[in-house]
Protein backbone atom coordinates (compact mmCIF):
# COMPACT_ATOMS: atom_id res chain seq x y z
CA UNK A 1 0.00 0.00 0.00
CA UNK A 2 1.01 3.57 -0.67
CA UNK A 3 2.57 5.47 1.74
CA UNK A 4 0.66 9.10 2.77
CA UNK A 5 1.32 11.49 5.49
CA UNK A 6 -1.52 12.35 7.32
CA UNK A 7 -1.38 15.67 9.27
CA UNK A 8 -3.20 16.15 12.43
CA UNK A 9 -3.50 20.03 13.95
CA UNK A 10 -5.06 19.08 17.34
CA UNK A 11 -7.06 22.03 19.37
CA UNK A 12 -10.67 21.43 17.69
CA UNK A 13 -10.04 17.99 15.84
CA UNK A 14 -8.23 15.86 18.16
CA UNK A 15 -9.46 17.41 21.57
CA UNK A 16 -12.23 19.45 22.10
CA UNK A 17 -9.77 22.35 23.43
CA UNK A 18 -11.03 24.91 21.25
CA UNK A 19 -13.86 25.43 23.75
CA UNK A 20 -11.34 26.28 26.48
CA UNK A 21 -9.24 28.73 24.15
CA UNK A 22 -12.78 30.79 23.40
CA UNK A 23 -13.36 30.81 27.36
CA UNK A 24 -9.85 31.82 27.80
CA UNK A 25 -9.44 35.13 25.33
CA UNK A 26 -12.70 35.56 25.91
CA UNK A 27 -11.94 36.80 29.63
CA UNK A 28 -9.48 38.41 28.51
CA UNK A 29 -10.61 40.88 25.74
CA UNK A 30 -13.39 41.34 28.64
CA UNK A 31 -10.69 42.23 31.06
CA UNK A 32 -9.38 45.17 28.84
CA UNK A 33 -12.88 46.24 27.58
CA UNK A 34 -13.19 44.67 24.49
CA UNK A 35 -15.98 42.93 22.93
CA UNK A 36 -15.42 39.00 21.64
CA UNK A 37 -17.91 37.76 19.55
CA UNK A 38 -17.71 33.80 18.17
CA UNK A 39 -17.12 35.03 14.62
CA UNK A 40 -14.41 36.55 16.34
CA UNK A 41 -13.38 33.48 17.81
CA UNK A 42 -13.38 31.86 14.50
CA UNK A 43 -10.61 33.99 12.96
CA UNK A 44 -8.53 32.97 16.06
CA UNK A 45 -8.80 29.58 15.59
CA UNK A 46 -5.65 28.06 14.13
CA UNK A 47 -3.52 31.23 15.23
CA UNK A 48 -0.58 31.70 17.30
CA UNK A 49 -0.74 32.84 20.91
CA UNK A 50 0.97 36.10 20.48
CA UNK A 51 -1.13 36.69 16.98
CA UNK A 52 -4.47 36.13 18.63
CA UNK A 53 -3.40 38.78 21.17
CA UNK A 54 -2.46 41.25 18.62
CA UNK A 55 -5.90 40.64 16.67
CA UNK A 56 -7.73 41.53 20.17
CA UNK A 57 -6.18 44.30 20.48
CA UNK A 58 -6.66 45.51 16.91
CA UNK A 59 -10.46 44.41 17.08
CA UNK A 60 -10.45 46.49 20.19
CA UNK A 61 -8.43 49.85 18.55
CA UNK A 62 -6.11 49.43 21.44
CA UNK A 63 -2.50 48.59 22.36
CA UNK A 64 -0.48 48.01 25.43
CA UNK A 65 3.17 48.36 26.55
CA UNK A 66 5.63 45.20 26.13
CA UNK A 67 5.51 44.16 29.34
CA UNK A 68 1.69 44.27 29.35
CA UNK A 69 1.65 42.32 26.50
CA UNK A 70 3.26 39.48 28.02
CA UNK A 71 1.42 39.34 31.06
CA UNK A 72 -1.77 39.16 29.14
CA UNK A 73 0.08 36.22 27.19
CA UNK A 74 0.61 34.20 30.50
CA UNK A 75 -2.29 35.31 32.12
CA UNK A 76 -4.21 33.34 29.25
CA UNK A 77 -2.33 30.19 28.96
CA UNK A 78 -2.37 29.90 32.69
CA UNK A 79 -6.09 30.63 32.35
CA UNK A 80 -6.20 27.92 29.54
CA UNK A 81 -4.00 25.85 31.64
CA UNK A 82 -6.66 25.57 34.12
CA UNK A 83 -8.95 23.80 31.94
CA UNK A 84 -6.23 21.21 30.28
CA UNK A 85 -4.74 20.60 33.90
CA UNK A 86 -8.50 18.62 34.55
CA UNK A 87 -8.39 16.98 31.39
CA UNK A 88 -8.39 13.31 30.33
CA UNK A 89 -9.14 10.39 27.15
CA UNK A 90 -12.65 11.03 27.62
CA UNK A 91 -12.31 14.69 25.77
CA UNK A 92 -10.66 13.16 22.40
CA UNK A 93 -13.12 13.53 19.97
CA UNK A 94 -15.61 11.23 18.62
CA UNK A 95 -14.11 8.20 16.40
CA UNK A 96 -10.47 10.05 16.25
CA UNK A 97 -8.83 7.42 18.49
CA UNK A 98 -10.51 4.62 15.64
CA UNK A 99 -9.60 7.02 12.70
CA UNK A 100 -5.41 6.91 14.36
CA UNK A 101 -5.86 3.04 14.64
CA UNK A 102 -7.22 2.84 11.27
CA UNK A 103 -4.33 4.57 9.79
CA UNK A 104 -1.93 2.57 11.31
CA UNK A 105 -3.60 -0.32 10.30
CA UNK A 106 -2.98 0.53 6.81
CA UNK A 107 0.98 1.82 7.48
CA UNK A 108 0.40 5.14 6.92
CA UNK A 109 2.51 7.93 8.53
CA UNK A 110 1.20 10.77 11.17
CA UNK A 111 1.73 13.33 12.15
CA UNK A 112 0.90 16.14 14.41
CA UNK A 113 0.90 19.79 12.82
CA UNK A 114 -0.49 22.20 16.00
CA UNK A 115 0.09 26.17 16.18
CA UNK A 116 -0.09 25.04 20.10
CA UNK A 117 2.93 25.33 22.64
CA UNK A 118 0.63 23.16 24.83
CA UNK A 119 0.52 20.33 21.97
CA UNK A 120 2.71 18.24 23.42
CA UNK A 121 1.21 17.75 27.47
CA UNK A 122 -2.03 17.45 25.79
CA UNK A 123 -1.41 14.47 23.95
CA UNK A 124 0.55 12.87 26.95
CA UNK A 125 -2.84 13.69 29.19
CA UNK A 126 -5.01 12.05 26.17
CA UNK A 127 -2.65 9.20 26.05
CA UNK A 128 -2.49 10.08 22.01
CA UNK A 129 1.25 10.78 21.98
CA UNK A 130 2.26 7.13 20.52
CA UNK A 131 0.33 7.31 18.02
CA UNK A 132 2.38 9.94 16.09
CA UNK A 133 5.28 9.04 14.10
CA UNK A 134 6.41 13.07 14.05
CA UNK A 135 4.75 16.04 16.08
CA UNK A 136 5.39 19.68 14.85
CA UNK A 137 4.39 22.54 17.09
CA UNK A 138 4.04 25.98 18.11
CA UNK A 139 7.65 25.16 19.50
CA UNK A 140 8.76 24.45 16.20
CA UNK A 141 7.54 26.94 14.17
CA UNK A 142 8.74 30.80 13.09
CA UNK A 143 5.79 31.26 11.15
CA UNK A 144 1.48 30.77 12.57
CA UNK A 145 -0.89 30.09 9.77
CA UNK A 146 -1.99 30.43 7.41
CA UNK A 147 1.69 30.42 6.81
CA UNK A 148 2.41 26.47 5.70
CA UNK A 149 5.47 26.34 7.74
CA UNK A 150 4.08 23.52 10.50
CA UNK A 151 2.88 21.42 7.55
CA UNK A 152 5.74 21.26 5.25
CA UNK A 153 7.66 20.42 8.52
CA UNK A 154 5.57 17.53 9.56
CA UNK A 155 6.13 16.57 5.84
CA UNK A 156 9.96 16.76 6.06
CA UNK A 157 9.70 14.92 9.45
CA UNK A 158 7.99 12.15 7.57
CA UNK A 159 10.45 12.14 4.95
CA UNK A 160 7.42 12.72 2.79
CA UNK A 161 6.41 15.04 0.19
CA UNK A 162 3.65 17.40 0.53
CA UNK A 163 1.83 16.53 -2.35
CA UNK A 164 1.74 12.79 -0.33
CA UNK A 165 0.55 14.69 3.19
CA UNK A 166 -3.07 15.20 3.83
CA UNK A 167 -4.54 17.48 6.51
CA UNK A 168 -6.89 17.47 8.67
CA UNK A 169 -7.99 20.94 10.52
CA UNK A 170 -11.20 22.87 11.88
CA UNK A 171 -9.49 26.03 11.53
CA UNK A 172 -9.50 28.60 8.28
CA UNK A 173 -6.43 29.43 8.69
CA UNK A 174 -5.61 25.76 8.89
CA UNK A 175 -7.04 24.68 5.49
CA UNK A 176 -5.64 27.94 4.33
CA UNK A 177 -1.86 26.79 4.97
CA UNK A 178 -3.07 23.30 3.73
CA UNK A 179 -3.71 24.37 0.49
CA UNK A 180 -0.66 26.63 0.24
CA UNK A 181 1.29 23.53 1.14
CA UNK A 182 -0.28 22.13 -1.74
CA UNK A 183 -1.50 19.20 0.39
CA UNK A 184 -5.30 18.04 0.82
CA UNK A 185 -7.32 19.58 3.02
CA UNK A 186 -9.70 17.99 4.98
CA UNK A 187 -11.90 20.68 6.98
CA UNK A 188 -13.12 19.16 10.14
CA UNK A 189 -16.54 20.96 11.36
CA UNK A 190 -18.79 23.36 9.64
CA UNK A 191 -19.04 23.67 5.88
CA UNK A 192 -20.41 26.95 6.07
CA UNK A 193 -16.93 28.27 7.62
CA UNK A 194 -14.58 25.81 5.97
CA UNK A 195 -15.68 25.90 2.58
CA UNK A 196 -11.91 26.59 1.48
CA UNK A 197 -11.33 23.05 2.25
CA UNK A 198 -11.03 20.28 -0.65
CA UNK A 199 -13.66 17.79 1.70
CA UNK A 200 -14.94 18.94 4.83
CA UNK A 201 -16.70 16.49 7.10
CA UNK A 202 -18.87 17.27 10.24
CA UNK A 203 -16.52 14.93 12.64
CA UNK A 204 -14.67 11.89 11.88
CA UNK A 205 -17.91 9.69 12.31
CA UNK A 206 -18.77 11.05 9.12
CA UNK A 207 -15.59 9.77 7.32
CA UNK A 208 -15.68 6.35 5.77
CA UNK A 209 -12.53 3.79 6.35
CA UNK A 210 -13.49 3.83 2.38
CA UNK A 211 -12.75 7.23 1.84
CA UNK A 212 -9.77 7.19 3.74
CA UNK A 213 -8.75 4.24 1.58
CA UNK A 214 -9.52 6.23 -1.52
CA UNK A 215 -7.03 8.77 -0.43
CA UNK A 216 -4.19 6.54 0.22
CA UNK A 217 -4.71 4.35 -2.96
CA UNK A 218 -4.46 7.96 -4.64
CA UNK A 219 -8.40 7.44 -6.12
CA UNK A 220 -9.54 10.61 -4.41
CA UNK A 221 -7.08 13.85 -4.91
CA UNK A 222 -6.82 17.09 -4.21
CA UNK A 223 -8.86 17.89 -7.76
CA UNK A 224 -11.11 15.08 -6.71
CA UNK A 225 -12.81 18.39 -4.28
CA UNK A 226 -15.85 17.60 -3.06
CA UNK A 227 -17.38 15.58 -5.73
CA UNK A 228 -17.04 11.98 -4.13
CA UNK A 229 -17.98 12.01 -0.90
C1 LIG B 1 -4.09 26.59 18.05
C2 LIG B 1 -5.45 27.05 18.54
O1 LIG B 1 -4.11 25.19 17.88
O2 LIG B 1 -3.08 26.91 18.99
C3 LIG B 1 -5.41 28.54 18.87
O3 LIG B 1 -6.42 26.81 17.55
C4 LIG B 1 -4.28 28.81 19.86
O4 LIG B 1 -6.66 28.92 19.41
C5 LIG B 1 -2.96 28.30 19.29
O5 LIG B 1 -4.18 30.21 20.12
C6 LIG B 1 -1.79 28.50 20.25
O6 LIG B 1 -1.98 27.68 21.36
P1 LIG B 1 -1.22 27.80 22.74
O7 LIG B 1 -1.65 26.56 23.48
O8 LIG B 1 0.26 27.79 22.42
O9 LIG B 1 -1.63 29.07 23.38
MG1 LIG C 1 -7.55 23.72 15.49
Amino acid sequence: MTKKGFIFDLDGVIVDTAKYHFLAWKKLAHSIGVDFTETQNEQLKGVSRVRSLEKILEWGNTSLSEAEFQNLMAKKNEDYLSYINKMDASEILPHVSQTLDFLIECNQSIALGSASKNARPILEKVNLHSKFDAIVDGNDVSKAKPDPEVFLNGAKALGLEPKDCIVFEDSVAGIQAANTADMISIGIGDQNVLHEADFIFKDFTEMSQEFILDIISGTIDKQTKNTSI
